[in-house]
């Protein structure tokens, strides 16, 4: 077995997407704590990226800032170009991007807003991933983690959420499926669900009008927060990160609680 330098995150380089706010901004702060490198953080607004740069380089790590809509394909190979251009090889990939919308009653989706959901939550991560493994598995260490969400598990719970579900859902199973297709060259693919967490896309959800996406589900959120369950962004983050430095394993859904 190689030994923990060889395994461990300290000096690799890695790329956050949807690193501007939220869980993944607290991602990459934790990633640059365990001693990774060199950051790459893309997401569409440069301003929220510029504040993540600042909080990695005083972790001590190099950012860099990719502004790109990953909902567009070739925004994404161009993403994925322009951090290696500045960084080097990728190691690490956190595909945290992703939208909870549509949300609200299946007879009244729009198919451009259940494709859009699908382009940003399936296709960039599975995208993504394919421009950085085989470069991983040429190097024989790669670590890829696709955020997912705990309404995989339980998607009754989300009524009117089911566009979300079922894009999170296709992901896990891509993400099981990559894994095995990377069996044994050092290239570890996981899914991570982050639990409930305090951030834009919850505060985005209580905005909603509760008409327009189903009150069972607008209550279900709005009691998430005054029932005083919602995690931390750091919480999650620092948690994505544990799985990352402590389990040498692919193929698994990882849960936030197996770290808090
Ligand atoms: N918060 C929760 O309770 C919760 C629970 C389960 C799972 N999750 C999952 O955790 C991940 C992060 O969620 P969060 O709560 O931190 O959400 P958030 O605060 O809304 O952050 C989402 C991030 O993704 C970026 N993003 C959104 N659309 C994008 C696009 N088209 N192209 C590039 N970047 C894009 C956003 O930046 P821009 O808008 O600037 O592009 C932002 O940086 C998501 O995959 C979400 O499904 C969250």
């Amino acid at each position: 077995m190689a030994d923990t330098t060889e395994q461990g995150l300290a000096g690799r380089t890695a790329i956050v997407t949807g690193g501007g706010r939220g869980i993944g901004r607290a991602t990459a702060v934790a990633l640059a704590g365990a001693g990774v490198a060199r950051i790459a953080l893309v997401a569409r607004t440069a301003a929220q990226l510029d504040e993540t740069a600042r909080a990695i380089e005083a972790a001590g790590a190099q950012p860099v800032a990719v502004t790109a809509d990953l909902a567009d394909s070739d925004s994404v190979r161009t993403a994925v170009e322009a951090a290696e251009r500045q960084l080097g090889q990728v190691d690490i990939l956190v595909n945290n991007a992703g939208t909870v919308a549509p949300l609200g009653a299946t007879a009244k989706l729009d198919a451009a807003d259940v494709l859009a959901a699908l382009r940003l939550n399936v296709v960039a991560p599975i995208l993504l991933a394919g421009a950085v493994a085989d470069g991983m598995r040429d190097r024989s260490w790669g670590r890829i983690v696709n955020v997912s969400s705990g309404v995989v598990a339980r998607p009754e719970t989300m009524p009117g959420g089911g566009v979300y579900a079922a894009t999170k859902a296709a992901l896990e199973a891509q993400t099981v499926s990559m894994a095995a297709e990377y069996a044994d060259t050092g290239v570890h693919i996981n899914v991570y669900r982050p639990g409930p967490v305090d951030t834009a896309m919850q505060e985005w959800i209580r905005a909603q009008d509760p008409e327009a996406i189903g009150r069972r589900l607008h209550e279900r959120f709005i009691g998430y927060r005054e029932s005083g369950t919602l995690l931390t962004a750091e919480q999650s983050g620092a948690a994505l990160v544990a799985h990352l430095v402590r389990r040498e394993e692919t193929g698994r859904i990882w849960d936030v609680t197996d770290e808090l």
